[in-house]
């Protein structure tokens, strides 16, 4: 016999999808080693590198039809250079042998163990225990994702871990989204999709999900005319939707 889902009223929504990095990830925590690397530029390498990082997603998945694609993680490397050599206050050539080598490597191991949101656990348990199907849909590829995962402490609390690589197209492209609904077998109006990028959630809401755009830092919403379905500080927000 079916559990909880199916006491819920036919329209409500019984999946939850998150967003990966920035999210539960937090992108930002790699300031920390940055500002040590480079002393006085480290939120703006931070800032500057993921900025570049969701650019390059954008370049490969609507040029050339995808053609230029790459994993996720060839792309945060190759934004990290870029923001290295942005900040560089001296010939990036002066630098001893192996040097900038060794900073990116440090930097993108940091990377490969972002902190997770403290929230996230207790989230994701209390979803678990509502009856209501939870994955992650990502433009991580799927190493990164299961490395993010287990050193987090969040693996098997997820039903469904699913990257956008075997598509080769990045979000905001439909195709991407469409994985969701595809791997859990909830059609996107009954899921909601959870993310802290403004720009996820404004994209996630024009293919069809509920959303809720997890506003941590008061940041003004896209100005592009549609609302996400909700907004919250924090991922607990998420919970509103499944009352009790
Ligand atoms: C992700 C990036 C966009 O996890 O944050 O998909």
């Amino acid at each position: 016999m079916e559990s909880q889902p199916s006491a819920l009223p036919p329209s409500a929504p019984r999946a939850v999808l998150f967003d990966a990095y920035g999210t539960l990830f937090d992108v930002y925590s790699v300031a920390l080693l940055a500002e040590q690397l480079f002393p006085g530029q480290g939120q703006r390498l931070a800032v500057l590198w993921r900025d570049k990082q969701i650019e390059y997603t954008r370049l490969v998945t609507t040029c050339n039809d995808g053609a230029h694609y790459r994993p996720f993680w060839d792309l945060t490397r190759a934004a990290l250079v870029f923001a290295i050599k942005s900040i560089a206050t001296k010939d990036l050539s002066t630098l001893g042998n192996g040097q900038f080598d060794a900073q990116v490597d440090q930097l993108m191991n940091q990377y490969r163990h972002l902190s997770a949101f403290p929230e996230n656990r207790d989230v994701l348990t209390a979803l678990k225990a509502r009856g209501v199907v939870t994955g992650i849909l990502s433009n991580g590829d799927p190493a990164m994702l299961g490395i993010a995962l287990r050193s987090s402490g969040l693996d098997g609390l997820l039903d469904h871990v699913i990257s956008v690589d075997p598509v080769r197209r990045y979000k905001t492209h439909p195709d991407a989204y469409a994985l969701g609904p595809k791997a859990t077998g909830v059609k996107a109006a009954q899921t909601v999709f959870v993310s802290a990028n403004a720009w996820d959630a404004l994209a996630a809401t024009w293919y069809g999900f509920r959303t809720l755009w997890v506003n941590r830092n008061g940041q003004p919403f896209e100005e592009l005319g549609t609302p996400p379905t909700r907004t919250g500080t924090g991922l607990r927000d998420v919970l509103a939707f499944f009352p009790d």
